[in-house]
């Protein structure tokens, strides 16, 4: 008969455990009772990275990397991204299910409602030079916010919980349109609540009291898919780190301050930067070889491609691709768009590229739509933390409510100098 549990001989002491297997997974935990001595700690697993460590049990987001499937909450990405809204889906992540027509109006009107940012808020971005990376701006408001409301503190609340998810999905747009137009010196438009959550954003940044004046519904849709295609990634650097830091029970203004600053770093929400600075250098068709040369010789990395859990075409760079194309038929040509296409044409035809299954991903074309929507690069990482606030709020609200959580505080193998004592300064 098979039994779900894992036999482990302990050579050093020829003593065999049996440790029990649930959901393909054993507990770190269980390793502890391996033991030479029985004052030793115990056995660990050593995992730098999280390559192989589950850190929590989650039902929000699905991927399957070897086959390029994404989900939230079971459904396809493909049919979130052609059938719903953002709004819808950031509902999806946060209450588990689908809302039905009442829910989503009543959904859709509390975000509205908070849109409008406090004088404070205001000020600080103010305060900031010109010039500030917007990045910056975003991370010091949010945590900023946390001083603003101070009962936000109270997480064990569902209700206060709550309002600062309305407070948070409402008014992280309008700092970032703020954030834009104080860099290009121009007075701050007020959201509308009349226009939908991308519409609102566009006509924030863009608006300058022209007659007849509307954004255009082609671009606005755009962003609204690329927010529904950025809106969770499950276990990402900037989704651990929100929870890590709201496992320490901190009010999640500071906790999303904190995954924002993660989702900051080149090699996770600033890749879209990377790669339309990267397509800059390259500059035209004619240097892509030596490009791709030097790629494969390790001096650089292609930017946008591979991806530490997909290992296949990641699914949300085929839907971004389509949606690429449309953009572009709606804005002026963009030149960088023939780089691109020559980079991806060669890497995926190269062996380099194939043999360790390094495909696009989402912010190899990302970039280029932005772009295409005239934000400035700097922008690029803003763009896609609005869309990640779900996420990571639907991933913090899930932690809270784990009764296997607790502070999160990893072990590590100590390799340092053995005891040894102090040695004064004029003796060294
Ligand atoms: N260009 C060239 N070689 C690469 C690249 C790349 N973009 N990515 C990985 N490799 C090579 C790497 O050099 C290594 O080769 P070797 O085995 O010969 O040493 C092999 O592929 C495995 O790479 P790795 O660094 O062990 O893979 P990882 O899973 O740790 O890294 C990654 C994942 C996304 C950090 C990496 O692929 C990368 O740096 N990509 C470029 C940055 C990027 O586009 N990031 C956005 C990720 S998607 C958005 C998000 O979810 O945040």
């Amino acid at each position: 008969m098979t039994r779900n549990t894992l036999t482990i001989t302990d050579n050093r002491t020829g003593k065999t455990y049996e440790v029990p297997i649930e959901h393909d997974t054993i507990r770190a935990t269980d390793l502890r009772q391996i033991k030479v001595n029985p004052d030793d700690f115990g056995l660990m697993s050593y995992d730098p990275a999280y390559m192989n460590t589950a850190a929590g049990t989650s039902t929000i987001t699905y991927i399957d990397g070897d086959k390029g499937i994404l989900e939230y909450r079971g459904y396809p990405i493909e049919q979130l991204a052609e059938q719903s809204s953002y709004l819808e889906v950031a509902y999806l992540l946060l209450y588990g299910e689908l809302p039905s027509k009442e829910r989503l109006d009543w959904w859709e009107y509390r975000i509205s409602r908070h849109r409008f940012i406090h004088n404070s808020l205001v000020e600080l971005i103010q305060a900031f030079r010109y010039d500030a990376h917007p990045m910056g701006i975003l991370i010091s408001s949010v945590a900023a916010m946390s001083t603003l409301y101070p009962e936000a503190k109270n997480v064990d609340d569902p209700a206060v919980r709550e309002k600062q998810i309305w407070r948070m999905l409402g008014m992280i747009p309008t700092i970032a349109a703020f954030a834009y137009r104080h860099r290009i010196g121009r007075p701050f438009n007020q959201p509308d609540s009349s226009l939908s959550y991308t519409a609102n954003l566009l006509y924030m940044m863009d608006y300058m009291n022209q007659r007849d004046y509307e954004v255009n519904p082609v671009l606005a849709k755009a962003l609204d898919v690329l927010f529904i295609l950025h809106a969770d990634h499950e276990q990402n650097c900037s989704t651990a780190t929100m929870r890590g830091v709201g496992s320490s029970r901190v009010d999640p203004y500071c906790a999303l301050s904190a995954a924002a600053a993660a989702l900051y770093g080149p090699l996770h929400g600033g890749a879209n930067e990377a790669v339309l600075r990267m397509l800059q250098n390259i500059g035209s068709v004619k240097n892509v070889p030596a490009f791709i040369e030097r790629v494969k010789k390790g001096e650089t990395r292609l930017m946008g491609f591979g991806h530490r859990v997909y290992k296949n075409y990641d699914p949300r760079a085929k839907i971004i691709r389509k949606v690429a194309y449309e953009v572009f038929e709606a804005t002026t040509a963009n030149p960088l768009l023939e780089i691109a296409v020559e980079l991806e044409r060669i890497a995926l035809e190269d062996e380099y590229f194939i043999s360790r299954k390094l495909y696009p991903n989402v912010d190899f074309y990302s970039g280029l739509i932005y772009q295409a929507l005239r934000f400035p690069i700097e922008y690029f990482p803003f763009l896609f933390a609005i869309p990640r606030a779900s996420g990571w709020l639907a991933q913090w609200l899930e932690m809270l409510d784990d009764p296997e959580q607790k502070i999160m505080r990893p072990r590590q193998v100590y390799l340092g100098h053995a005891r040894r004592d102090y040695v004064p300064v004029d003796k060294r």
